[in-house]
């Protein structure tokens, strides 16, 4: 048996904790392991690599003291999907080509039986074609936003939050010393996860996600309601997918290959609050901070978890599953059926009630105490 690992999409701490597992797990059961760099170009653009190979071999040396490092090894990248690439015309235009065939070709080529994708929406259903298209596929959730449909949590996510925890509680203490409002914009994609999870875990006033559509004159009303009390400063967390009621998510850029890459909404608040307020607002942009770097033990364990179980799918026989948790356990659930939903965060979840429940704003009219129902 021989497999390959590949990382795809936007890294996520975490990664190297479920290569060195599932190496790990796949060399104890006399399985050769290789890695394809940046996602899957080493296999489809050999020739691209110094030495002329786009796979690495992984064995226990190669994956040796790696379970702690953020980024991966293997490279990554969110360009380029072979079931959908993209090939510049002489006239200068774009088509698309599906090259899903070419790519399972070259696994054959390469004596590979089977494929761990380690990746976010993008990378699993790439996983999926290949698996219709004839390989086995065991598919990794990856991502920091925490977007992916039917595992409880994707690893990445627990190291955002807490990067971005951290962030904000440095924000307070310069917030007070100098009676500022601050906005800190937060990555998240089309979801609010991190933004929910760290604005409330930090004990911010007003936390702005995809899923509540705001009211900047009701997130400045609670600021000055919030002033009237005594609150000299406040903190505002952003999620960079918020979008105002009428208004459009702000976006930094758009690309057939990569989609939209958004940002920029934290300065529209900050601008929009000092205009209403009449007080100094600044805003701090986390980016990519809260990708980079140590993953937390939890990431690093839920990356265990997850590329071992992913070894123990394959010697189940199973393929076309994607590993889920659902504790105390992980299971396997049909990659097809992860695929393709996005999983945002639930107007009537508990984390949410909580934030209402202790006066966080949201810049809606929510005011009903009595009719959320936890979940
Ligand atoms: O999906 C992870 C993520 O970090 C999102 O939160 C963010 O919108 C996006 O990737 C940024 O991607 P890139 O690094 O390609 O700009």
């Amino acid at each position: 048996m021989r497999i390959a690992l590949s990382t795809g999409g936007g890294d996520a701490p975490g990664l190297n904790a479920v290569i060195r597992s599932a190496t790990l797990a796949a060399r104890r059961r006399g399985w050769d392991v290789v890695g394809i760099r940046d996602g899957f170009n080493g296999l489809m653009f050999p020739t691209q690599y110094p030495d002329g190979s786009g796979v690495m071999k992984l064995d226990a040396s190669a994956v040796a003291g790696i379970g702690h490092l953020g980024g991966t090894i293997l490279g990554s990248t969110n360009r380029g999907n072979p079931c959908h690439f993209p090939v510049t015309q002489p006239d200068g235009s774009v088509v698309y080509e599906d090259r899903t065939d070419e790519l399972v070709g070259r696994f054959a080529e390469a004596g590979i039986d089977a494929l761990i994708t380690i990746g976010g929406d993008g990378s699993l259903t790439i996983g999926q074609r290949l698996f219709e298209a004839g390989l086995r596929v065991v598919g990794v959730p990856k991502t920091i936003d925490n977007d992916l449909d039917k595992t409880l949590v994707t690893f990445g996510f627990n190291t955002a939050v807490e990067i971005a925890t951290e962030s904000i509680d440095r924000v307070f203490t310069t917030a007070t010393s100098h009676s500022r409002v601050f906005v800190v914009e937060v990555m998240g994609h089309y979801a609010g996860w991190i933004a929910l999870y760290a604005g409330l875990a930090a004990g911010a006033h007003a936390i702005l996600i995809p899923e509540i559509p705001y009211s900047i004159d009701l997130v400045a009303d609670a600021l000055r309601r919030r002033e009237q009390r005594g609150g000299h400063f406040a903190i505002v967390v952003v999620a960079e997918g918020a979008v105002p009621v009428h208004g459009q998510r702000t976006v930094v850029a758009t690309s057939a290959d990569q989609g939209e890459r958004l940002g920029g909404i934290g300065h529209r608040v900050a601008d929009e609050l000092t205009r209403l307020t009449g007080r100094e607002a600044r805003t701090v942009v986390l980016g990519h901070l809260v990708r980079g770097g140590t993953p937390t033990a939890t990431d690093r364990l839920l990356g265990n978890r997850f590329g071992a179980a992913a070894v123990r799918a394959l010697d189940q026989g199973l393929d076309g599953v994607m590993v889920a948790l659902n504790e105390p356990n992980v299971e396997f659930v049909l990659l097809a059926d992860a695929v393709g939903s996005l999983r945002t965060v639930p107007l009537d979840c508990d984390t949410l009630l909580t934030a209402r429940e202790l006066g966080i704003s949201f810049g809606d009219e929510w005011t009903d105490l009595g009719s959320a129902k936890p979940t």
